[in-house]
């Protein structure tokens, strides 16, 4: 057992450490050193909240915690990193039942019933906004899970007046927690399980409106959700280092939130209330022009006479796992003087930084590898650019089609280029749903097949 001041001392040290985390995760140099911040934090802090004064149980406390250590390390170790998204989106699910759970024991707890006056009225507060923002977080991110996973379609699913039906749902919510807070007792608890009713329903309905590429504003803005119910569920149970984690999480994600929405040309509030992406369109312009291919040998010489190579990977590199043979791929190209680079868009793949962390476990080196903004002005130089299972990141109808869902999401304007070769599978959709016109441009063929077999060939070619 550890004493009270011991504890906050420990609370201070691993509220610090979670700090230094989020910096070292800033820049891929230090991520590394900013993941060991956080593990270091995060076991400082359940060790501290499990031998504290107030905890009584210990031998349940390490029996579920070492059987939930055992489901995370098997989970972890498993999950492929195209699978990465969904794992987040489904782990902020559990912060937002958490958080509900949290929220109904507090209110059922008899020593919260001792509570009078404004410190009652300030507890039933937190309790009420604690469900409703974790019951929001909780069914939004099983959604997230589902869009992500495959197993709920990734097109916006928007009815007419929905955000009134939204908003009149709120405004129902605020006047049971009026009734809520009011209620001696433990009295209130039907409104609470209305309030979380719905709640649950508007965490459905908030994340089917929004349309697939809008998602990965989605998954961060849910992360920031969970941060906000972690937060709410510290106030509950009276724990600093909960409330300063969840502020942490919440704020970060905000943060993170605004950069995708810039990086993405959206407005915040569109984007959260499902107004982007929603268009059951797939455009409103017919495309025109014919679909080319051309074949491994084809491509291989068209490489040996280019004297500057882009490269833009998206999702299909993580699914075939090409990023080994397109590094193989670049140093021949190299060893034979071209100038080769990536050029890689935020929301490339399906996590925030996916593509980086792909190519930087090929041993790709950083300064080869350029932001959007870095390499859209050199395109129209470049001789050849290799699309690499990428399809909405490079979607010409985001400039140029009004009535494209993705209409004002700035892409990599490939087709600038000489030579485009797309390497995909089939003409299927990417995960917006969208047909591409870039396959359709005179200056693009299509090389058809496995993202990683196809480079494979290219390099015996070369
Ligand atoms: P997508 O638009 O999803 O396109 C990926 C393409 O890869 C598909 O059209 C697919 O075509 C191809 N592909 C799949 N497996 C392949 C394989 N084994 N070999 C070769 N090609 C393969 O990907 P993107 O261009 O990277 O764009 C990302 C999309 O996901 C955006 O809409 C973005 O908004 C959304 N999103 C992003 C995130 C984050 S945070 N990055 C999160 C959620 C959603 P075939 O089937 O024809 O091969």
């Amino acid at each position: 057992m550890i004493s009270t001041g011991i504890q906050t001392a420990a609370y201070l040290f691993a509220g610090i450490l979670f700090i230094l985390s989020l910096g070292g995760l800033s820049s891929q140099e230090s991520a590394k050193r900013g993941v060991l911040y956080g593990i270091i934090g995060m076991a400082i802090a359940i060790a501290s909240v499990v031998l504290g004064a107030e905890v009584k149980g210990h031998i349940y406390i390490i029996i579920a915690l070492s059987i939930a250590s055992v489901i995370g390390i098997i989970v972890a170790s498993k999950v492929e990193m195209t699978a990465m998204p969904q794992l987040v989106a489904i782990l902020h699910s559990f912060v937002g039942l958490a958080a509900v759970l949290v929220g109904f024991g507090s209110y059922l707890d008899p020593h919260a019933a001792e509570l009078t006056g404004a410190e009652r009225a300030i507890h039933l507060v937190e309790v009420f906004a604690g469900v409703f923002i974790g019951a929001i977080t909780f069914t939004g991110s099983v959604i997230a899970w589902g869009k992500l996973e495959g197993r709920i379609m990734s097109k916006a699913l928007a009815y007419k007046g929905r955000h009134s039906v939204n908003i009149t749902l709120v405004i129902i919510s605020i006047v049971l927690g009026i009734l809520f807070v009011k209620s001696p007792g433990t009295e209130a608890l039907i409104e609470l399980s209305i309030m979380t009713g719905i709640a649950l329903f508007i965490g459905v309905m908030l994340v089917m409106a929004i349309g697939g590429a809008d998602m990965p504003v989605v998954v961060s803005m849910l992360n920031s959700y969970s941060g906000w119910a972690a937060a709410a569920a510290g106030f509950m149970l009276g724990n600093d280092l909960l409330i300063v984690t969840g502020a942490l999480v919440g704020s970060s994600g905000a943060i993170l939130s605004i950069i995708m929405c810039e990086a993405m040309n959206r407005k915040f509030l569109s984007v959260i209330f499902g107004g982007f992406g929603n268009s059951s369109s797939s455009g409103s312009t017919k495309i025109e022009g014919e679909v080319t291919s051309a074949s491994h040998i084809e491509v291989a010489n068209m490489l040996k006479e280019a004297r500057s190579v882009v490269i833009v990977p998206g999702y299909g590199m993580a699914v075939a796992k090409a990023q080994y043979p397109i590094y193989e791929m670049v140093q021949k190209l190299k060893a034979a003087g071209k100038e080769v680079r990536f050029g890689i868009h935020p929301v490339a793949g399906r996590l925030p930084g996916h593509m980086n962390v792909l190519l930087a476990e090929a041993s790709v080196p950083y300064d080869i590898v350029l932001e959007m903004d870095e390499i859209n002005d050199d395109l129209p130089e470049t001789d050849l650019v290799m699309v690499i299972g990428a399809n909405d990141i490079v979607n010409p109808s985001a400039l140029e089609d009004e009535g494209s869902p993705i209409y004002g999401m700035p892409v990599i304007e490939v087709w600038r280029a000489k030579k485009v070769i797309v390497m995909k599978r089939s003409m299927a959709a990417g995960y917006a749903g969208i047909e591409n016109p870039l396959f359709y441009k005179e200056n693009t063929d299509m090389l058809y097949g496995d993202a990683k077999a196809s480079v494979d060939e290219l390099n015996k070619e070369l």
